[in-house]
């Protein structure tokens, strides 16, 4: 059994932890809010006070935070940032949804110091975290995954090694846009629908029916009909990806005309304060 420094007890981070914990590993938490650690040394955990003390205790590092500034943070702060703790060959993986530019910004930091890294963002939501299935996209060399993926098996059910650390992150933004897309259009459609004098359960019944919806769409369609917006995936971090979706295309001169049109939608939730809830509320911006 490993000893893995966890840093971000958010949403996501918690319940990976959990995992980690479960599986018989020696835990050692950190979070910028410290009371989002207690469920997890209740569990058996450790807390510590920065990301560099609780690296200090580990062989295995994993951050999982909000965005580039909070990774940054997380790593790289003066005085508190996890790679100043880093023992030689541990490794350092970061399993946030970040830009391509810090993203490789922090893979090269840690070669130019030979800490192994890995980019290993997530596909999946609070729901496949707590079952220890996720999908894991992960940048980085053969050897280095080698050397933890029966680790990543306690949470991911599927390792795909995708390349570098610009691939697994452009890959994680191409599928979020691609779903955030397709969920934005739903709701619109949905809203269309009703306005002819069909209910929301019977367009969703129909339109699950059909080969065009895909299988994580009824699951939002469902939520849709039922109008339940708890958040899992919620629309401030579906924005946020948009956000770097665009950026990245941006430095690539590419034309994302539907990624463009489609972040103001979520912006426009947003403003509408719905921020917080999941993705499905995008709905509500659209049905009655
Ligand atoms: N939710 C999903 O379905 C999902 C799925 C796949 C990937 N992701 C990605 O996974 C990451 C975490 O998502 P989540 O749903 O767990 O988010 P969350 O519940 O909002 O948690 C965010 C975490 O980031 C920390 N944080 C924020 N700003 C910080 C800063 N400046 N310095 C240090 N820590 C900071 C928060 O600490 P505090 O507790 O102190 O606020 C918290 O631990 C994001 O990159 C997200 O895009 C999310």
């Amino acid at each position: 059994m490993t000893d893995i420094a966890f840093l971000g007890m958010g949403a996501m981070g918690a319940r990976i932890a959990t995992q980690l914990l479960s599986a018989g590993h020696s835990l050692h938490v950190w979070n910028r809010t410290p009371a989002r650690c207690q469920p997890l040394v209740e569990q058996g955990a450790t807390a510590y006070d920065s990301p560099k003390q609780a690296a200090e205790a580990a062989e295995v590092v994993i951050a999982m935070v909000a965005n580039d500034e909070a990774s940054r943070q997380v790593w790289l702060n003066g005085e508190t940032g996890a790679m100043a703790g880093l023992q030689q060959g541990a490794i350092a993986l970061e399993y946030s949804t970040l830009t391509l530019g810090w993203s490789c910004e922090l893979a090269r930091k840690m070669a130019a110091h030979s800490h192994p890294f890995l980019a290993a963002p997530v596909i999946g939501s609070r729901p496949q975290a707590e079952a220890g299935q996720l999908i894991q996209l992960v940048g980085g060399d053969a050897a280095t995954l080698d050397a933890v993926q029966s680790i990543l098996k306690n949470h991911s059910a599927v390792i795909h090694p995708v390349g570098d650390a610009t691939a697994s992150m452009a890959l994680k933004l191409a599928i979020n846009t691609l779903f955030g897309i397709q969920v934005a259009a739903l709701g619109e459609v949905l809203g269309l629908l009703q306005k002819t004098g069909m209910s929301s359960e019977i367009a969703i019944s129909w339109l699950n029916q059909m080969p065009t919806t895909s299988a994580a769409l009824k699951g939002i369609g469902a939520l849709m009909a039922n109008q339940n917006y708890a958040p899992l995936f919620p629309i401030n971090l579906v924005e946020k990806d948009f956000r770097y979706a665009q950026e990245f295309a941006q430095s690539l001169e590419a034309n994302v005309p539907v990624v463009e049109a489609v972040r103001q939608i979520y912006q426009q939730a947003q403003k509408s304060g719905y921020g917080a809830d999941n993705i499905a509320g995008i709905a509500q911006l659209y049905v009655r």
